[in-house]
Formats: structure tokens, C-alpha cells, sequence
């Protein structure tokens, strides 16, 4: 009696109750923010777990700090009840499921950071209550679910996956900025650690999401993630490769691209830029190259991939320095603008941006820059790029962009008017196609 009671003891508080029906998302950033909405919106309880109090306080007032989530439905569902955001992790007790969405970066020599995945595991484990599910979403290499994770998870808990609680993989497919990209939408791939976690997770996801793709295990849901972005890094860098060729040629890849996708079958159109940018595609495909050296196995085509698209912003100097030198002028002394700090089209977010690149190339060579992105008024803090923190996004109008000896377009937001520009700027050095006057002062890169 006395032996059984003992047993219990630790578990006594962390049993299944019956009135369990709100989740957790921990980590409430670009994928997390709108995936606790998602379910809010179907009636679920939210309680959005992230360490950064700032955005916890501010969720809770009801403000946004992603630019494609509206305030007022984070006002609404916390005003409702169905959304409240905090830092204490022992809400986990309340909880059926929790979602983790935390950065997986790589860490300074270019490999995979999982500390945030695992200090999670730890915030969360000691709250894990039997039958609660836990299911990653932060996209990583294979294993890292059913290995690291778990093994952190049982270690905090003394329960046993797949037993005790249910784990699971599912991908976020997260599109900022697309409009007709909406969560509940786009379907969703999961895998579980056992056949009944995957049907835990199926349950869960079928009350917010229309679609829903079941796999044979973690493992494979985390390498489907990881052949999405491969697949976009790559073709990526296969049109960038083809550009400078075609460019030596006297062929503009922008019309090359346009004629070609009028196939319509076994073509999908990419698009060239200044290189690569965003939280995924310069990041995740070197979480498989990193796990594959594990097995004996190179990846080749991520690495040449790779090569390709770190080279690209310093094609757009060469070309900077060319147009500069048609006008007769040094790339050291010159004033240089750039056009777009956000990684990609009409959104605010600057992670891991090209633009970054460029502007410590050409500063480095002794030009004198500036950026404009109505998106980015103020460049924030960033590991790498730091020195810029605090640089304000410049005016716009005739007299200040007339006064730069070359422009580069970078990003091409919707809402930069760029026959404005084209008739303003002296120079211009474009790599988004986004000036479609073919004039000589405007140069492809
Ligand atoms: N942004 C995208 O479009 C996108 C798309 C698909 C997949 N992903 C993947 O989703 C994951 C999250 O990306 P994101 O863009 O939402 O990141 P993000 O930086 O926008 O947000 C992450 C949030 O997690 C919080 N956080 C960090 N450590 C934490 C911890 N230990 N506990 C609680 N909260 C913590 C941060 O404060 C932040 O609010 C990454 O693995 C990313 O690769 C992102």
C-alpha cells in the first residue's frame, strides 16, 4: 500500500483532467503568432508561452508586431478569453497539447542550433502530464524529435513518450506576405512517434486546420520539411547561375523566365535576386548537410546551392561598381541607396536579408550608404549585422533620391512606386526585375 501510494506520489498533480481542453504554443513569433490565432479562431483556448516579456505584455494588450497580424484580432480573441499570452511554462499543467515553434538558427560556424528547442523541452517537461501531447514544429534534421527532444522530455518528467504522453512532428508552411496564404488552409503534414501519437496530432491539428497529411513517422515529417526549402534553395540558385550566364549573353533571365513558364507542364518558375534571405532557405538546408556527414553522406547539391547564392551579393557589387564607372565615378565616396531591407516583397522582416550584405560590402569599400523600406523604418538589433541597429529607413522624395549617385533595388515592395524612382534616380542597379522601363541608366544585377 504504502510502496504504491510512493509511486504515485510524484505523478498525484500531473494526471489527465477531464477539463483539459486549452493548448499551449510556445514561442510566439512569425509562425507561432499566427498558428494560436488559427486555433483561437476555431473556438480552441490558447495559452501562447514565449520568454521575451515585452512581446508577452504586448501581445496582452491586444498590439501586434508582425505586420500581417492584425491588432484587433489579438484584442478580440484576449478580450474572449481564447488568447492570453505569458512567460510562466507551469501553465503547461493546464494543458492537453503544446506546440512548440521556437528559432532553430545555426550557431557561428554554420551549424544547427537546437538550444532553443531543447531549453524548451526543459521548460516543459516538468509540467507534462500524462496524455498530453507535445509536437515540434520548428523545422530541423531528422532525429531531432525522437531524439534529442525526447530524451529531454522523459529526462524532465520521468514520463515515457509515447506511452506516458504523445510526441509528434508536424512543418509549419508559413507564407508571410501572401495574402491568399492563410494557416487554416494550407495543409499539413504530421508524423508521430507511435501510430497513436500521429492520431493524437491528427486530432488536435483537424480542429483548426482543413487538411491534414499523415506519415509514417517524425523522421519523415521533419525531411519533407527539409525537401521544401532544399528544393527552393536550389532552384534558386540554379536561375542565379543563369542569370550571370545569360547576362554575359546579352539575354535578359527575366524574359527568359517569362517565355519558359508559359509551359504548362514540368516547369516551375524561380526568380533570381541579390541572394538569399529569410529565417528558412539560408538556414535549413545545412541542418541536413550537418546530420548527413553523421551517415557517410555529403549533399552536394545544398552545398553548390549554397556557393551560388552567397556569391550573388557580390555579383550585384561588381555590377554597382560598373554602373558607378560609367558615370565616371569610384564605388569609395559614392552615395549608394538601397531599395528593400525585408528579405522578400510587402513584408517586415529583415532576418538573415541580402540587403545586409550588400550594405557591408559596399560601406567596406568606402561607399556611403542608406537604405529605404517603408516596411523597416528603423533596422533593429541583429547578431550579425549589429552595427546597423538604430539606422533609420531615409525619405522619400525627389530631391532625396535624386541626390544619390546610384540606386539598388533589393526588395521590390508593391507599395514602392518604382516608375517614381525610375524617374528620380540618377542610376540604378535593379536585381527584382522591378523597373520595367529599359533605359540606360538602368542596369540588371
Ligand atoms: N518564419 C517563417 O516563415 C517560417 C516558416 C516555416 C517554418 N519556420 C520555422 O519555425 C520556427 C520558428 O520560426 P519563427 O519565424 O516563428 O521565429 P521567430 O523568431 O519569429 O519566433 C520565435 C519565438 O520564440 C521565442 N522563444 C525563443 N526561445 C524560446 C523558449 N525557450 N521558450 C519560449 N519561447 C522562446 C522568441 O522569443 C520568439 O518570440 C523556426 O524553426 C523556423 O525555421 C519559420
Amino acid at each position: 500500500m504504502n510502496k504504491k501510494s510512493k509511486a504515485r506520489r510524484p505523478r498525484k498533480n500531473r494526471s489527465a483532467k477531464p477539463s483539459r481542453t486549452a493548448i499551449a504554443i510556445v514561442g510566439l513569433g512569425y509562425v507561432g503568432l499566427p498558428l494560436a490565432l488559427q486555433f483561437a479562431r476555431k473556438g480552441v483556448s490558447v495559452i501562447g508561452l514565449d520568454i521575451d516579456q515585452v512581446k508577452v505584455e504586448a501581445l496582452n494588450r491586444g498590439e501586434s508586431y508582425i505586420k500581417h497580424v492584425p491588432a484587433s484580432e489579438i484584442g478580440a480573441h484576449v478580450k474572449s478569453g481564447r488568447f492570453v499570452a505569458s512567460s510562466d511554462f507551469s501553465r503547461v499543467e493546464q494543458v492537453e497539447a503544446v506546440i512548440i515553434c521556437v528559432p532553430t538558427p545555426l550557431n557561428r560556424y554554420r551549424e544547427p542550433d537546437i538550444s532553443y528547442i531543447l531549453n524548451t523541452g526543459k521548460a516543459i517537461a516538468p509540467h507534462l502530464s500524462r496524455g498530453t501531447l507535445v509536437v515540434l514544429e520548428s523545422t530541423t534534421y531528422p532525429g531531432t524529435t525522437e531524439q534529442e527532444l525526447k530524451e529531454t522530455l522523459e529526462s524532465g518528467s520521468t514520463l515515457v513518450a509515447g506511452r506516458d504522453f504523445h510526441l509528434a512532428f508536424s512543418p509549419e508552411r508559413e507564407d508571410p506576405g501572401n495574402k491568399n496564404s492563410r494557416v487554416g488552409e494550407i495543409p499539413k503534414i504530421v508524423g508521430g512517434y507511435t501510430p497513436r501519437c500521429t492520431e493524437k496530432a491528427i486530432a488536435l491539428y483537424q480542429r483548426a486546420i482543413k487538411t491534414l497529411v499523415p506519415v509514417s513517422s517524425c523522421r519523415v515529417a521533419e525531411a519533407s520539411k527539409l525537401l521544401e526549402n532544399i528544393f527552393r534553395s536550389v532552384n534558386i540558385a540554379l536561375v542565379n547561375e543563369l542569370k550571370v550566364v545569360y547576362d554575359a549573353m546579352g539575354i535578359d533571365i527575366w524574359e527568359v523566365i517569362a517565355a519558359a513558364k508559359t509551359k504548362p507542364f514540368g516547369f516551375m518558375p524561380f526568380y533570381p535576386g541579390p541572394g538569399l534571405g529569410g529565417h528558412c532557405i539560408p538556414i535549413d538546408p545545412f541542418y541536413l548537410t550537418w546530420k548527413a556527414r553523421e551517415f557517410g553522406q555529403h549533399t552536394r547539391f545544398i552545398e553548390l546551392a549554397g556557393e551560388i547564392n552567397t556569391a550573388m551579393p557580390h555579383y550585384v557589387v561588381a555590377k554597382a561598381i560598373d554602373a558607378l564607372n560609367a558615370q565616371g565615378k569610384a564605388v569609395k565616396g559614392a552615395r549608394v541607396l538601397i531599395v528593400g531591407l525585408a528579405y522578400k516583397p510587402d513584408v517586415d522582416d529583415a532576418r538573415e536579408s541580402p540587403s545586409f550584405v550588400l550594405m557591408d560590402l559596399l560601406q567596406g569599400k568606402g561607399a556611403k550608404v542608406a537604405y529605404h523600406d517603408p516596411y523597416v523604418p528603423v533596422i533593429s538589433p541583429t547578431r550579425e549585422h549589429s552595427h546597423w541597429a538604430g539606422t533609420r529607413s531615409c525619405r522619400w522624395d525627389r530631391r532625396t533620391i535624386s541626390n544619390f549617385d546610384i540606386v539598388v533595388i533589393t526588395t521590390a515592395h508593391k507599395c514602392v512606386d518604382h516608375a517614381q524612382l525610375e524617374s528620380w534616380a540618377r542610376c540604378i542597379v535593379d536585381t527584382r526585375n522591378a523597373i520595367l522601363a529599359r533605359s540606360r541608366k538602368v542596369w540588371r544585377a
